[in-house]
């Protein structure tokens, strides 16, 4: 099965790291709807653009009535943070975590914020914490898919309908790609670099009826930075959430956001997405069945992420840097090294933007670099 002989067909795009992730195909950047450059983000143009980022999101995503779509500041860490620092507090907070990302923010409501009331349920990577142990009347904080371990929320059972608690849910390198179940979910942050491919820049932050219900009767104890602050004067800042940002948004960023959620339009919307992100993890779980040398970090099939799929080999840690580096010297795959803070290993993202052809061509220079970092090839 292994070929060791050096492969001709290289993928057509080797972007595929995790983030920023591949632009969607038949991405032209001269094809951006530029009209709102170097005009006011106030102007009834740039109002209308941004409410545009709003209303579509909501639209393509299948919010329910009621929840809010809101371009804040920061990509998704200012919108988690701005979340957790003004909604924090008045419940005991139950933390899930079982990768950096979702470290961090147990690092913060701890050492920032400085929450007593917390429980902290964590997993080692390639594994879930125990999350039937989530309390209905606590707020819940997780990662939807942990984007350095390849392991994510299978569904939403374990969180009660009839919850008196918030949940918070960072799902940056999920939305778009998994089926999130909404009613579920009181507070969604994603960035647009993940899924879409869109650029670095802002943070989405989704809030449902009850999480402004708590903005507007809960003010935490601790100062607040203009960037984070939601509300005023205990009523929700809703134009927040039609198209008038915190402070100044890039439109260049915003014109190439609304370019992929277009994209997403016209490829059926995201049941699609999902869908191209799902063929593109058994393309490469058909691999992986292949050979005996490579595995899943995730333990659990149903927890592999069909997004940032993470990979570990049985090769020297050198070796994998080598072969790492081989792929992108031949041109091939870019950024496909495991996560600084992971276990050694290949990190592939596999979202929507990836085509699947481009991992199908992908393969045999995997298994070219494997052997010939093993010194088996030529
Ligand atoms: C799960 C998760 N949370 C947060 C972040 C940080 O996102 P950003 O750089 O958009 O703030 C990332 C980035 O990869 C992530 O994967």
């Amino acid at each position: 099965m292994r070929s060791v002989t050096k492969p001709v067909v290289k993928p057509a795009c080797g972007n595929f790291s995790s983030g920023p992730c591949a632009k969607r195909p038949g991405y032209d950047v001269s094809a951006l709807q530029l009209d709102t450059l170097g005009r006011s983000h106030r102007s009834a143009l740039g109002k209308a653009v941004l409410g545009k980022v709003c209303s579509q999101t909501a639209e393509l995503l299948g919010l329910p009535d009621g929840y809010r779509v809101g371009v804040v500041p920061a990509s998704d860490t200012g919108a988690f943070e701005m979340a957790m620092w003004s909604m924090l507090g008045p419940r005991p907070v139950d933390v899930f975590y079982w990768e950096s990302f979702g470290e961090g923010w147990s690092s913060d409501i701890a050492k920032q914020l400085r929450l007593r009331d917390v429980r902290t349920f964590s997993a080692p990577y390639g594994e879930l914490p125990d999350l039937s142990q989530a309390n209905p009347a606590h707020d819940i904080i997780f990662t939807w898919n942990g984007t350095t371990s390849g392991v994510k929320v299978p569904n939403g059972d374990w969180i009660s309908a009839e919850r008196e608690g918030l949940t918070f849910c960072d799902a940056t390198s999920a939305i778009f790609a998994m089926d999130l179940p909404w009613e579920k979910l009181d507070v969604v942050t994603y960035s647009w670099q993940k899924v879409l491919g869109g650029e670095g820049a802002h943070g989405m932050l989704i809030l449902s009826p009850r999480a402004v219900e708590r903005l507007e009767s809960y003010t935490p104890p601790w100062p607040l930075p203009k960037i984070f602050r939601m509300t005023k004067g205990g009523k929700l800042l809703e134009e927040i959430f039609t198209g008038s940002t915190i402070n100044t948004p890039s439109m260049l960023c915003v014109a190439d956001y609304l370019d992929a959620l277009d994209w997403v339009e016209s490829i059926g919307g995201v049941a699609e997405t999902i869908a191209r992100s799902g063929h593109n993890l058994a393309v490469l779980q058909g691999w992986v069945e292949q050979r005996d040398d490579v595995h899943f970090l995730a333990k659990l099939p149903e927890q592999r992420s069909n997004t940032s799929v993470c990979l570990t080999l049985d090769l020297p840690e050198a070796q994998l840097k080598s072969l790492v580096k081989l792929l992108e010297a031949e041109a091939v795959a870019f950024d496909i090294g495991a996560y600084r803070d992971a276990p050694a290993g290949l990190r592939i993202w596999c979202g929507a933007t990836v085509e699947s052809e481009d991992l199908q061509k992908l393969l045999p220079w995997l298994d070219w670099g494997i052997a010939k970092v093993s010194g088996e090839a030529v």
